[in-house]
């Protein structure tokens, strides 16, 4: 039978922080200092370590480190079981190969895409590698994307005292994950900027905030984190009203000062709206919420026919990459959430006192 809300520990007291905020893992935008300021003002910093070595992990948590003595929190991604299909990333690149050749990227006509891009994820960081940086650089706890920890992560996490924070997107996802023995579980809104992170259940199923939250909360009785869309300090008490132990914030913190994200992405999280967003698979393969723009419309038809995460990926993060360097603001990724341009938070700081859930 699930516990009452009130018989749940809070997961203030749970991490030993004094107020419950969590940056959201924003490879780039959320930079050592972001992490160590939201962690120094009380809440719990996450680096966002998906796309690190284990050098670079242990890098970063020494950064954090060395602007705070706080608890912090270290983000992996569990691998995808799916492998690229060279098929498909060759129909996918022979539609975009005008605008390949366009930014002086190659464009298969060499009959190499493969090599060129990637596509044996030679140069995807190795899982195990990655866990136990998280494992020994000092972390507070470790949260997986796109699913829980298998039991053997787990259990070296219950050893080690770390927290096991697993992400949901449906109320299926929050019983797998409180089944798979997490301590605690981000439940992520449909208003979430980014990926989606489902791993159970369609990533269609777009279930909002309002309705993921209490159920999860009352089914899982354990310690739930709210994400999505949370901008202003009014959002934070209906959430804790409706069961939340704490918030996780992305889009609110991207124009922050310690922010690393691109400046379009800055301005945007300031002056975009909700319906400028859009749901796109075309950057990564998984369904991301982003700033709508010129390639997401032009490529509107190619949705399903991606090759796919992660295949698309090694894909397009070139073309990201180069659209930046070029400023061409119509061609890059840009994660953003419904609350685009509902806040102007100065400094990671601020945004963490305003919003982070304290215990009363
Ligand atoms: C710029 C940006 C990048 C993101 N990248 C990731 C990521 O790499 N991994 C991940 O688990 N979530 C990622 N997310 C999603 C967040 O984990 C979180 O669910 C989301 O930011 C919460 O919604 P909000 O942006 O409306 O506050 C990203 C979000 C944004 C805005």
């Amino acid at each position: 039978m699930s516990q009452s809300k009130d018989s749940r520990i809070s997961f203030a007291r749970l991490a030993g922080i004094r107020t419950a905020f969590l940056n959201a893992p924003m490879p780039g935008a959320a930079t050592p200092e972001l992490v160590a300021a939201v962690s120094e003002a009380g809440g719990l910093g996450v680096i966002p370590a998906a796309p690190l070595t284990p050098e670079e992990i242990h890098a970063f948590a020494d950064r954090v480190k060395s602007l705070t003595k706080k608890p912090f929190a270290v983000n992996l991604t569990v691998p995808s079981l799916h492998k690229p299909v060279p098929e498909d990333f060759t129909r996918f690149a022979d539609a975009i190969s005008l605008l390949l050749a366009e930014l002086g990227l190659p464009d298969g006509s060499d009959g190499k895409l493969a090599e060129h891009y990637d596509l044996t994820l030679s140069k995807v960081p190795d899982f195990a590698s990655q866990f136990d940086a998280a494992m020994s650089c000092g972390a507070r706890a470790v949260i997986s994307s796109f699913g829980g920890f298998r039991e053997p992560e787990a259990e070296r996490l219950e050893d080690a005292g770390i927290l096991n924070i697993g992400c949901a997107t449906t109320l299926r996802e929050a019983k797998v994950l409180r089944a798979a023995g997490v301590d605690a579980v981000v439940v992520q809104g449909a208003e979430a900027g980014g990926p989606r992170l489902s791993f159970e259940d369609s990533d269609k199923a777009l279930v909002g905030l309002s309705a993921l939250l209490p159920a999860a909360a009352a089914a899982t009785g354990l310690p739930v984190i709210a994400a999505g869309g949370i901008a202003v300090p009014a959002q934070t008490a209906g959430l804790a009203a409706m069961g939340a132990s704490g918030v996780m914030v992305g889009t609110a913190l991207l124009g922050v000062r310690e922010s690393g994200a691109p400046e379009v992405l800055k301005r945007a999280s300031r002056y975009a709206t909700a319906a400028d967003t859009v749901l796109s698979r075309i950057y990564t393969g998984r369904l991301c919420r982003i700033l709508g723009n010129g390639l997401a419309d032009a490529l509107a038809d190619w949705e399903n026919m991606t090759a796919g995460y992660p295949g698309q990926q090694a894909l397009m993060m070139p073309l990201h990459q180069r659209a930046e360097e070029l400023g061409r603001e119509d061609l890059m990724m840009l994660p953003l959430g419904q609350s685009a341009g509902r806040s102007a938070y100065a400094t990671a700081a601020t945004c963490t006192e305003a919003l982070g859930l304290r215990e009363a």
